[in-house]
Protein backbone atom coordinates (compact mmCIF):
# COMPACT_ATOMS: atom_id res chain seq x y z
CA UNK A 1 0.00 0.00 0.00
CA UNK A 2 1.48 3.33 -0.64
CA UNK A 3 0.65 6.35 0.72
CA UNK A 4 -0.21 9.26 -1.99
CA UNK A 5 0.72 13.28 -1.96
CA UNK A 6 -2.71 14.99 -1.22
CA UNK A 7 -3.13 18.29 -2.62
CA UNK A 8 0.06 20.46 -3.18
CA UNK A 9 -0.32 24.35 -1.60
CA UNK A 10 1.54 25.73 -4.21
CA UNK A 11 0.92 23.59 -7.66
CA UNK A 12 3.22 21.66 -9.65
CA UNK A 13 6.53 23.93 -10.80
CA UNK A 14 9.25 22.92 -12.83
CA UNK A 15 10.67 21.16 -15.98
CA UNK A 16 10.21 17.59 -17.07
CA UNK A 17 11.65 14.96 -19.55
CA UNK A 18 9.24 11.90 -19.47
CA UNK A 19 10.93 8.53 -20.10
CA UNK A 20 10.96 7.12 -23.78
CA UNK A 21 8.04 5.80 -25.78
CA UNK A 22 6.46 2.53 -24.83
CA UNK A 23 5.19 2.07 -28.84
CA UNK A 24 8.28 3.18 -30.18
CA UNK A 25 10.24 1.18 -28.33
CA UNK A 26 9.31 -2.00 -28.64
CA UNK A 27 9.21 -1.47 -32.19
CA UNK A 28 12.41 -0.10 -32.02
CA UNK A 29 13.51 -3.38 -30.96
CA UNK A 30 11.68 -5.74 -33.52
CA UNK A 31 12.62 -3.73 -36.38
CA UNK A 32 16.33 -3.63 -35.26
CA UNK A 33 16.24 -7.31 -34.48
CA UNK A 34 14.82 -8.62 -38.28
CA UNK A 35 17.02 -5.70 -39.89
CA UNK A 36 20.45 -6.59 -41.27
CA UNK A 37 23.27 -4.89 -38.80
CA UNK A 38 23.05 -2.46 -35.67
CA UNK A 39 20.47 -0.69 -34.19
CA UNK A 40 21.18 1.86 -31.10
CA UNK A 41 17.92 3.15 -29.32
CA UNK A 42 18.68 5.95 -27.04
CA UNK A 43 16.23 7.10 -24.15
CA UNK A 44 14.45 3.56 -24.48
CA UNK A 45 11.82 3.20 -22.35
CA UNK A 46 13.25 0.94 -19.41
CA UNK A 47 9.85 -0.35 -18.13
CA UNK A 48 8.48 -4.18 -17.48
CA UNK A 49 6.45 -3.89 -20.79
CA UNK A 50 9.68 -2.99 -23.09
CA UNK A 51 12.13 -5.23 -21.24
CA UNK A 52 9.33 -8.08 -21.63
CA UNK A 53 10.30 -7.49 -25.21
CA UNK A 54 13.92 -7.04 -25.42
CA UNK A 55 14.21 -10.17 -23.56
CA UNK A 56 11.99 -12.22 -25.86
CA UNK A 57 14.41 -11.14 -28.87
CA UNK A 58 17.20 -12.40 -26.74
CA UNK A 59 15.35 -15.77 -26.74
CA UNK A 60 14.72 -15.99 -29.93
CA UNK A 61 18.43 -15.37 -30.82
CA UNK A 62 18.87 -11.98 -30.89
CA UNK A 63 22.10 -10.37 -29.55
CA UNK A 64 20.91 -7.18 -27.62
CA UNK A 65 22.64 -4.84 -24.82
CA UNK A 66 21.39 -2.40 -22.42
CA UNK A 67 23.31 0.51 -20.59
CA UNK A 68 20.35 1.93 -18.92
CA UNK A 69 18.14 3.47 -21.47
CA UNK A 70 19.97 2.44 -24.34
CA UNK A 71 19.96 -0.45 -26.26
CA UNK A 72 21.86 -2.25 -29.10
CA UNK A 73 20.57 -4.41 -30.85
CA UNK A 74 22.74 -6.65 -33.65
CA UNK A 75 20.14 -7.47 -36.44
CA UNK A 76 20.00 -10.82 -37.59
CA UNK A 77 17.62 -9.98 -40.89
CA UNK A 78 14.08 -10.88 -41.18
CA UNK A 79 14.48 -14.68 -41.32
CA UNK A 80 17.65 -15.00 -38.89
CA UNK A 81 15.23 -15.93 -35.66
CA UNK A 82 15.70 -18.94 -33.89
CA UNK A 83 13.43 -20.97 -32.17
CA UNK A 84 12.94 -20.17 -28.35
CA UNK A 85 13.31 -24.02 -26.71
CA UNK A 86 11.11 -22.42 -23.94
CA UNK A 87 7.75 -20.68 -24.36
CA UNK A 88 8.46 -16.94 -24.87
CA UNK A 89 7.04 -14.78 -21.27
CA UNK A 90 5.11 -11.75 -22.85
CA UNK A 91 4.48 -10.52 -19.26
CA UNK A 92 1.50 -7.79 -19.13
CA UNK A 93 2.41 -6.59 -22.48
CA UNK A 94 -0.26 -6.52 -24.85
CA UNK A 95 2.12 -4.45 -27.81
CA UNK A 96 4.60 -7.65 -27.22
CA UNK A 97 1.62 -10.25 -28.01
CA UNK A 98 0.08 -8.77 -30.53
CA UNK A 99 3.02 -7.58 -32.68
CA UNK A 100 5.80 -10.97 -32.14
CA UNK A 101 2.15 -12.99 -33.38
CA UNK A 102 2.44 -11.28 -36.47
CA UNK A 103 6.39 -11.57 -36.81
CA UNK A 104 6.31 -15.39 -35.66
CA UNK A 105 3.62 -16.42 -37.73
CA UNK A 106 5.93 -16.14 -41.01
CA UNK A 107 8.74 -17.66 -39.79
CA UNK A 108 10.06 -21.57 -40.25
CA UNK A 109 9.66 -22.68 -36.75
CA UNK A 110 7.20 -22.95 -33.93
CA UNK A 111 6.74 -20.69 -30.77
CA UNK A 112 4.44 -20.29 -27.52
CA UNK A 113 3.72 -17.33 -25.90
CA UNK A 114 2.44 -17.13 -22.62
CA UNK A 115 1.83 -13.89 -20.11
CA UNK A 116 0.54 -12.87 -16.57
CA UNK A 117 -3.03 -13.49 -15.27
CA UNK A 118 -4.26 -10.09 -16.71
CA UNK A 119 -2.52 -10.27 -20.33
CA UNK A 120 -3.98 -13.89 -20.19
CA UNK A 121 -7.63 -12.58 -19.90
CA UNK A 122 -7.66 -10.55 -22.51
CA UNK A 123 -8.28 -11.21 -26.80
CA UNK A 124 -5.85 -12.75 -29.11
CA UNK A 125 -8.67 -13.65 -31.99
CA UNK A 126 -8.58 -10.09 -33.02
CA UNK A 127 -4.62 -10.78 -34.53
CA UNK A 128 -4.77 -14.83 -35.13
CA UNK A 129 -7.95 -14.57 -37.02
CA UNK A 130 -6.89 -11.62 -40.02
CA UNK A 131 -3.24 -13.75 -39.53
CA UNK A 132 -5.39 -17.06 -40.79
CA UNK A 133 -6.15 -15.54 -43.87
CA UNK A 134 -3.02 -14.89 -44.39
CA UNK A 135 -2.22 -18.42 -43.81
CA UNK A 136 -1.00 -18.55 -40.31
CA UNK A 137 -1.60 -21.42 -38.42
CA UNK A 138 -1.91 -19.99 -34.98
CA UNK A 139 -3.62 -22.04 -31.91
CA UNK A 140 -5.13 -19.94 -29.10
CA UNK A 141 -6.72 -20.63 -25.67
CA UNK A 142 -10.52 -20.01 -26.01
CA UNK A 143 -9.12 -16.80 -27.98
CA UNK A 144 -6.72 -16.31 -25.43
CA UNK A 145 -2.75 -16.82 -24.14
CA UNK A 146 -1.13 -19.70 -23.52
CA UNK A 147 -0.92 -19.42 -27.82
CA UNK A 148 1.11 -21.43 -29.89
CA UNK A 149 2.18 -20.35 -33.48
CA UNK A 150 3.44 -22.44 -36.15
CA UNK A 151 5.20 -20.74 -38.13
CA UNK A 152 4.38 -20.89 -42.35
CA UNK A 153 4.94 -19.32 -45.59
CA UNK A 154 2.17 -17.03 -45.78
CA UNK A 155 0.13 -15.22 -48.50
CA UNK A 156 -0.64 -11.38 -49.29
CA UNK A 157 -4.23 -9.78 -48.20
CA UNK A 158 -6.49 -7.60 -48.83
CA UNK A 159 -7.43 -6.87 -45.05
CA UNK A 160 -10.36 -4.49 -43.84
CA UNK A 161 -9.60 -4.45 -40.15
CA UNK A 162 -12.56 -4.91 -37.72
CA UNK A 163 -11.21 -2.87 -34.58
CA UNK A 164 -9.38 0.28 -34.59
CA UNK A 165 -6.13 -1.02 -33.26
CA UNK A 166 -2.45 -0.41 -33.93
CA UNK A 167 -1.54 -3.47 -32.47
CA UNK A 168 -3.49 -5.70 -34.66
CA UNK A 169 -2.46 -3.76 -37.76
CA UNK A 170 1.09 -3.61 -36.92
CA UNK A 171 0.80 -7.28 -36.52
CA UNK A 172 -0.59 -7.37 -39.77
CA UNK A 173 2.15 -5.33 -41.06
CA UNK A 174 4.70 -7.54 -39.60
CA UNK A 175 3.27 -10.14 -41.12
CA UNK A 176 2.74 -8.61 -44.43
CA UNK A 177 6.67 -8.12 -44.62
CA UNK A 178 6.78 -11.99 -44.73
CA UNK A 179 4.25 -12.75 -47.45
CA UNK A 180 4.93 -13.11 -51.41
CA UNK A 181 2.80 -10.53 -52.28
CA UNK A 182 2.32 -7.09 -51.81
CA UNK A 183 -0.55 -7.20 -48.69
CA UNK A 184 -3.03 -4.19 -48.44
CA UNK A 185 -4.79 -3.09 -45.18
CA UNK A 186 -7.77 -0.59 -44.56
CA UNK A 187 -8.32 0.63 -40.85
CA UNK A 188 -11.68 1.60 -39.39
CA UNK A 189 -10.00 4.90 -38.01
CA UNK A 190 -6.75 6.20 -38.37
CA UNK A 191 -4.58 4.73 -35.27
CA UNK A 192 -1.16 5.47 -34.20
CA UNK A 193 1.29 5.04 -37.22
CA UNK A 194 4.74 4.07 -35.73
CA UNK A 195 4.92 0.74 -37.12
CA UNK A 196 4.76 2.70 -40.27
CA UNK A 197 6.74 5.42 -40.30
CA UNK A 198 10.02 3.39 -38.51
CA UNK A 199 9.30 0.12 -41.15
CA UNK A 200 10.11 3.20 -43.74
CA UNK A 201 13.03 4.77 -41.79
CA UNK A 202 14.63 0.87 -41.65
CA UNK A 203 14.41 1.10 -45.67
CA UNK A 204 10.97 -0.73 -45.89
CA UNK A 205 8.15 -0.02 -48.26
CA UNK A 206 4.91 1.26 -47.00
CA UNK A 207 2.59 3.60 -49.61
CA UNK A 208 -0.52 4.85 -48.22
CA UNK A 209 -3.90 5.51 -50.32
CA UNK A 210 -5.13 8.95 -50.00
CA UNK A 211 -8.23 7.85 -47.79
CA UNK A 212 -5.65 8.21 -44.35
CA UNK A 213 -6.94 4.66 -43.62
CA UNK A 214 -5.16 2.06 -46.32
CA UNK A 215 -1.73 0.99 -46.15
CA UNK A 216 0.13 -1.50 -48.83
CA UNK A 217 3.05 -3.07 -47.87
CA UNK A 218 5.74 -4.51 -49.81
CA UNK A 219 7.03 -7.90 -48.91
CA UNK A 220 10.37 -9.06 -48.09
CA UNK A 221 11.95 -6.13 -47.81
CA UNK A 222 16.12 -6.05 -46.94
CA UNK A 223 16.00 -3.85 -43.25
CA UNK A 224 18.75 -1.76 -42.20
CA UNK A 225 19.39 -1.21 -38.38
CA UNK A 226 19.13 2.53 -37.40
CA UNK A 227 19.98 4.59 -34.65
CA UNK A 228 17.08 6.97 -33.34
CA UNK A 229 16.49 8.49 -30.55
CA UNK A 230 13.18 7.62 -28.95
CA UNK A 231 10.85 10.65 -28.12
CA UNK A 232 9.29 11.26 -24.27
CA UNK A 233 6.07 9.12 -24.21
CA UNK A 234 3.37 11.53 -24.90
CA UNK A 235 1.05 8.59 -22.54
CA UNK A 236 3.22 9.31 -19.86
CA UNK A 237 3.20 13.25 -19.91
CA UNK A 238 -0.08 13.16 -20.02
CA UNK A 239 -0.65 12.68 -16.14
CA UNK A 240 1.22 15.75 -15.51
CA UNK A 241 -0.36 17.72 -17.97
CA UNK A 242 -3.32 16.83 -16.64
CA UNK A 243 -1.90 17.14 -13.10
CA UNK A 244 -1.15 20.69 -13.61
CA UNK A 245 -4.17 21.97 -16.02
CA UNK A 246 -5.88 21.32 -12.38
CA UNK A 247 -4.00 22.17 -9.53
CA UNK A 248 -4.84 25.74 -9.10
CA UNK A 249 -1.29 27.66 -9.29
CA UNK A 250 0.51 25.26 -11.51
CA UNK A 251 2.72 25.96 -14.31
CA UNK A 252 5.28 22.80 -15.68
CA UNK A 253 7.33 22.26 -18.83
CA UNK A 254 7.53 18.88 -20.24
CA UNK A 255 10.80 18.41 -23.19
CA UNK A 256 11.08 16.45 -26.13
CA UNK A 257 7.46 14.58 -25.93
CA UNK A 258 6.62 12.51 -28.95
CA UNK A 259 3.81 14.59 -30.90
CA UNK A 260 2.81 12.19 -33.72
CA UNK A 261 -0.73 13.14 -34.60
CA UNK A 262 -1.86 9.76 -34.05
CA UNK A 263 -1.31 10.11 -30.27
CA UNK A 264 -1.94 13.69 -29.61
CA UNK A 265 -6.00 13.34 -28.76
CA UNK A 266 -5.23 14.64 -25.33
CA UNK A 267 -3.71 18.13 -26.67
CA UNK A 268 -6.99 18.44 -28.39
CA UNK A 269 -9.36 17.45 -26.15
CA UNK A 270 -7.22 20.08 -23.22
CA UNK A 271 -7.50 22.60 -25.27
CA UNK A 272 -11.60 22.56 -26.11
CA UNK A 273 -11.72 22.27 -22.31
CA UNK A 274 -9.97 25.67 -22.12
CA UNK A 275 -6.70 24.45 -21.07
CA UNK A 276 -3.68 26.65 -21.06
CA UNK A 277 -1.33 24.74 -22.90
CA UNK A 278 1.02 25.95 -25.30
CA UNK A 279 3.33 23.78 -27.91
CA UNK A 280 6.57 24.54 -28.67
CA UNK A 281 7.78 22.06 -31.95
CA UNK A 282 11.49 21.04 -32.58
CA UNK A 283 12.23 20.63 -36.20
CA UNK A 284 12.99 16.38 -36.76
CA UNK A 285 13.90 14.11 -39.36
CA UNK A 286 11.83 11.63 -37.76
CA UNK A 287 9.12 11.17 -35.09
CA UNK A 288 7.87 14.87 -34.16
CA UNK A 289 8.43 16.22 -30.95
CA UNK A 290 8.27 19.36 -29.19
CA UNK A 291 8.18 21.30 -25.37
CA UNK A 292 4.45 21.27 -23.63
CA UNK A 293 4.02 23.97 -21.08
CA UNK A 294 0.90 23.47 -19.06
CA UNK A 295 -0.64 25.82 -16.54
CA UNK A 296 -4.04 25.45 -14.44
CA UNK A 297 -7.04 26.62 -15.89
CA UNK A 298 -10.76 26.16 -14.68
CA UNK A 299 -12.28 23.47 -17.65
CA UNK A 300 -15.64 23.49 -19.64
CA UNK A 301 -17.32 20.13 -20.24
CA UNK A 302 -16.25 17.63 -23.46
CA UNK A 303 -18.12 15.43 -25.44
CA UNK A 304 -15.50 12.16 -27.46
CA UNK A 305 -17.08 9.87 -29.40
CA UNK A 306 -15.72 6.91 -31.49
CA UNK A 307 -13.62 8.95 -33.89
CA UNK A 308 -12.19 11.12 -31.34
CA UNK A 309 -10.78 7.67 -29.35
CA UNK A 310 -7.76 6.27 -31.04
CA UNK A 311 -5.29 9.35 -30.31
CA UNK A 312 -6.67 9.06 -27.29
CA UNK A 313 -7.24 5.82 -25.96
CA UNK A 314 -4.49 5.32 -23.48
CA UNK A 315 -5.28 8.70 -21.96
CA UNK A 316 -9.19 7.92 -21.22
CA UNK A 317 -8.73 7.85 -17.79
CA UNK A 318 -6.84 11.36 -17.24
CA UNK A 319 -10.46 12.60 -19.58
CA UNK A 320 -12.59 11.34 -17.26
CA UNK A 321 -10.18 12.92 -14.44
CA UNK A 322 -10.41 16.34 -16.36
CA UNK A 323 -14.32 15.97 -16.50
CA UNK A 324 -14.83 15.50 -13.04
CA UNK A 325 -13.43 18.70 -12.48
CA UNK A 326 -14.86 20.86 -15.09
CA UNK A 327 -17.92 23.16 -14.63
CA UNK A 328 -20.78 20.50 -16.26
CA UNK A 329 -21.91 17.25 -17.58
CA UNK A 330 -19.06 15.30 -19.73
CA UNK A 331 -19.86 12.47 -22.02
CA UNK A 332 -17.30 10.33 -22.95
CA UNK A 333 -18.80 6.95 -25.31
CA UNK A 334 -17.51 4.53 -28.25
CA UNK A 335 -14.54 3.83 -25.95
CA UNK A 336 -15.59 -0.16 -25.20
CA UNK A 337 -12.30 -1.05 -26.22
CA UNK A 338 -11.42 0.11 -22.51
CA UNK A 339 -12.79 -3.24 -21.98
CA UNK A 340 -10.37 -5.60 -23.33
CA UNK A 341 -7.51 -3.29 -21.95
CA UNK A 342 -5.21 -4.54 -18.73
CA UNK A 343 -8.17 -4.50 -16.44
CA UNK A 344 -11.37 -3.39 -17.40
CA UNK A 345 -10.57 0.41 -17.40
CA UNK A 346 -14.27 1.79 -17.76
CA UNK A 347 -15.23 -0.33 -14.32
CA UNK A 348 -11.85 0.45 -13.05
CA UNK A 349 -12.17 4.18 -13.33
CA UNK A 350 -16.42 3.98 -12.04
CA UNK A 351 -15.36 2.07 -8.94
CA UNK A 352 -12.55 4.04 -7.72
CA UNK A 353 -13.94 7.90 -8.66
CA UNK A 354 -17.07 6.86 -6.58
CA UNK A 355 -14.63 6.31 -3.67
CA UNK A 356 -13.68 10.29 -4.37
CA UNK A 357 -17.70 11.46 -4.55
CA UNK A 358 -17.13 11.64 -8.23
CA UNK A 359 -20.80 11.59 -9.84
CA UNK A 360 -19.91 9.38 -12.66
CA UNK A 361 -22.44 7.26 -14.62
CA UNK A 362 -21.52 3.91 -16.42
CA UNK A 363 -21.89 3.16 -20.12
CA UNK A 364 -21.73 0.25 -22.19
CA UNK A 365 -18.69 2.52 -24.14
CA UNK A 366 -17.67 5.17 -21.43
CA UNK A 367 -18.88 6.88 -18.91
CA UNK A 368 -21.03 10.30 -18.26
CA UNK A 369 -19.26 12.49 -15.82
CA UNK A 370 -20.62 15.83 -14.07
CA UNK A 371 -17.68 17.62 -12.42
CA UNK A 372 -19.94 20.31 -10.64
CA UNK A 373 -20.97 17.96 -7.47
CA UNK A 374 -18.30 18.40 -4.91
CA UNK A 375 -16.16 15.46 -4.28
CA UNK A 376 -16.19 13.67 -0.56
CA UNK A 377 -14.16 10.99 0.22
CA UNK A 378 -16.10 7.82 0.45
CA UNK A 379 -13.19 5.10 0.78
CA UNK A 380 -9.85 6.39 1.48
CA UNK A 381 -8.14 3.16 -0.08
CA UNK A 382 -7.92 2.86 -3.54
CA UNK A 383 -6.82 0.43 -6.18
CA UNK A 384 -4.99 0.36 -9.29
CA UNK A 385 -6.75 -2.84 -10.48
CA UNK A 386 -3.56 -4.00 -11.41
CA UNK A 387 -3.04 -1.14 -14.23
CA UNK A 388 -0.33 1.06 -14.18
CA UNK A 389 -2.59 3.58 -15.93
CA UNK A 390 -5.37 2.88 -13.48
CA UNK A 391 -2.87 3.42 -10.88
CA UNK A 392 -0.97 6.69 -12.04
CA UNK A 393 -4.35 8.41 -12.31
CA UNK A 394 -5.22 7.93 -9.10
CA UNK A 395 -2.00 9.48 -8.05
CA UNK A 396 -3.13 12.40 -9.69
CA UNK A 397 -6.79 12.54 -8.45
CA UNK A 398 -5.14 12.42 -4.92
CA UNK A 399 -3.77 15.51 -5.28
CA UNK A 400 -6.80 17.43 -5.79
CA UNK A 401 -8.16 15.95 -2.39
CA UNK A 402 -7.39 17.66 1.56
CA UNK A 403 -6.89 13.78 3.32
CA UNK A 404 -4.32 11.66 2.77
CA UNK A 405 -5.43 8.61 0.15
CA UNK A 406 -3.78 4.88 -0.21
CA UNK A 407 -3.56 3.09 -2.65
CA UNK A 408 -3.36 -0.87 -3.40
CA UNK A 409 -1.13 -2.22 -6.03
CA UNK A 410 0.88 1.00 -6.88
CA UNK A 411 3.75 -1.09 -8.09
CA UNK A 412 1.71 -1.73 -11.39
CA UNK A 413 3.36 1.59 -12.49
CA UNK A 414 6.56 -0.04 -13.66
CA UNK A 415 4.87 -1.73 -16.41
CA UNK A 416 5.28 1.69 -18.22
CA UNK A 417 6.58 4.42 -16.11
CA UNK A 418 8.73 2.80 -13.08
CA UNK A 419 9.67 6.15 -12.36
CA UNK A 420 6.38 7.96 -11.97
CA UNK A 421 5.95 8.78 -8.26
CA UNK A 422 9.81 10.31 -8.15
CA UNK A 423 9.42 12.48 -11.18
CA UNK A 424 5.90 13.60 -9.96
CA UNK A 425 7.65 14.54 -6.56
CA UNK A 426 10.09 16.68 -8.94
CA UNK A 427 7.37 18.72 -9.73
CA UNK A 428 5.66 19.25 -6.56
C1 LIG B 1 -0.40 0.34 -28.74
C2 LIG B 1 -1.66 0.49 -29.26
C3 LIG B 1 -2.84 0.70 -28.42
C4 LIG B 1 -2.49 1.20 -27.05
C5 LIG B 1 -1.36 0.43 -26.43
C6 LIG B 1 -0.13 0.49 -27.31
C7 LIG B 1 0.72 0.07 -29.65
O1 LIG B 1 -3.54 -0.53 -28.29
O2 LIG B 1 -3.62 1.16 -26.21
O3 LIG B 1 -1.03 0.97 -25.15
O4 LIG B 1 1.88 0.25 -29.26
O5 LIG B 1 0.44 -0.29 -30.81
P1 LIG B 1 -4.63 -0.97 -29.39
O6 LIG B 1 -3.96 -0.85 -30.67
O7 LIG B 1 -5.01 -2.38 -29.10
O8 LIG B 1 -5.76 -0.01 -29.17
Amino acid sequence: MRALKSKPATGLHGELTVPGDKSISHRGIMLGAISEGTTTLTHFLTSADCLSTLAAFQQLGVPIERNETTVTVHGVGLHGLKASPKPLDMGNSGTTTRLIMGLLAGQSFSSTLVGDASLSKRPMKRVSEPLATMGADITTTDGHLPVTINGQQLHAVNYQLKVASAQVKSALILAALQADEPTTLTELLPTRDHTERMLTAFGGEITAGDDGLTITVQPQPQLTGQSMTVPGDMSSAAFFMVAASLVPGSQITLKDVGLNKTRTGLLAILKAMGGHLSVESEPTTGEPIGDLTVQSADLKPISIGKEDIPAVIDELPLVALLAAKANGVSRITGAEELRVKETDRISAIVTEFKKLGIAIEELPDGFVIDGRQPWHVADPVLDAHNDHRIGMVLGIAALLVDQPLQLKGADSVRISYPEFFDDLDKLL
